[in-house]
């Protein structure tokens, strides 16, 4: 197993022509290592999204090549995309995009059951719950637990066929602050307890603390660290 789960090469994405044309993703070129928890942070419209998209498979390059766990995902078939992205990365949404007339438990278990069905599934499922908090919510129907009952569900969802990379685009922006800083504390626990890999966008950066990376996108361009230095806090 290579220590590099994601590669991108020289990424391009050109939405439009003409006068209307937008190169929302400019030359990009990184790599991330198995186990690392990376933010993508920079103002809105720069490109975050696009890039999260590349990355997720859901949408492709205009040019240049996204490796995930070794494989160049721009050579797979569109049919080979679904199953291939199913396997090897997880999803975290703003919103937690649960099945709402399934139990916590059946959630958890959806990536899985499309994956293969094996008995494994809800055992594992219910490890997950336990290590998230959720034990004693698992058998209660998605809508009715609270948002940050319902994102940690989600994390475990995320986490469950032990993808290369979890994916989050805003996981905090629909949560109230203290609910957050629980949700941030346990993506990065998990993180370290798992060795997995976390690529997340966010605009709440300070909410994170200390991470392994930051990648700041600033008109589709990447770059390394942080683009603006955190504001001096005002006290009086
Ligand atoms: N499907 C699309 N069609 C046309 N332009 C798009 C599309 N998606 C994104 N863009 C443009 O690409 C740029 C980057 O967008 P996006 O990745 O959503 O930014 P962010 O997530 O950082 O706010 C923006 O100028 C946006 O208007
Ligand atoms: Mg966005």
């Amino acid at each position: 197993m290579s220590d590099i789960v994601l590669e991108l090469k020289n990424v391009n994405r050109v939405f439009g022509q003409g006068d209307t044309k937008v190169q929302a993703l400019d030359n990009v070129t990184f790599s991330v290592k198995r186990g690392e928890f990376l933010l993508i942070v920079g103002s809105s419209g720069s490109g975050k999204s696009t890039l999260l998209n590349m990355i997720g498979l859901l949408d492709k390059p205009s040019s240049g090549q996204v490796f995930i766990d070794g494989t160049n995902t721009t050579k797979l078939s569109d049919n080979k995309i679904s199953a291939f992205r199913n396997s090897k990365l997880g999803f975290i949404f703003q919103f937690s995009n649960l099945l709402a007339d399934l139990t916590v438990l059946e959630n958890v278990m959806l990536p899985r059951n499309i994956q293969r069905t094996d008995q494994n599934a809800q055992k594992q499922a219910i490890e997950l719950l336990r290590s998230v908090g959720l034990e004693n919510q698992m058998h209660k129907r998605a809508n009715k637990v609270s948002g940050g009952q319902a994102q940690r569900a989600a994390i475990a969802r995320g986490l469950i066929n032990h993808p290369a990379i979890v994916l989050a685009d805003e996981p905090t922006g629909n949560l109230d602050s203290v609910t957050a800083e629980t949700v941030i504390q346990l993506m990065k626990s998990m993180a370290k307890k798992l060795n997995q890999t976390f690529v997340i966008v966010t605009h709440d950066r300070h909410q994170f603390g200390e991470v392994d990376r930051i990648i700041t996108i600033k008109d589709g361009r990447a770059f390394e660290g942080e683009d603006v230095p955190p504001k001096m806090e005002l006290t009086v």
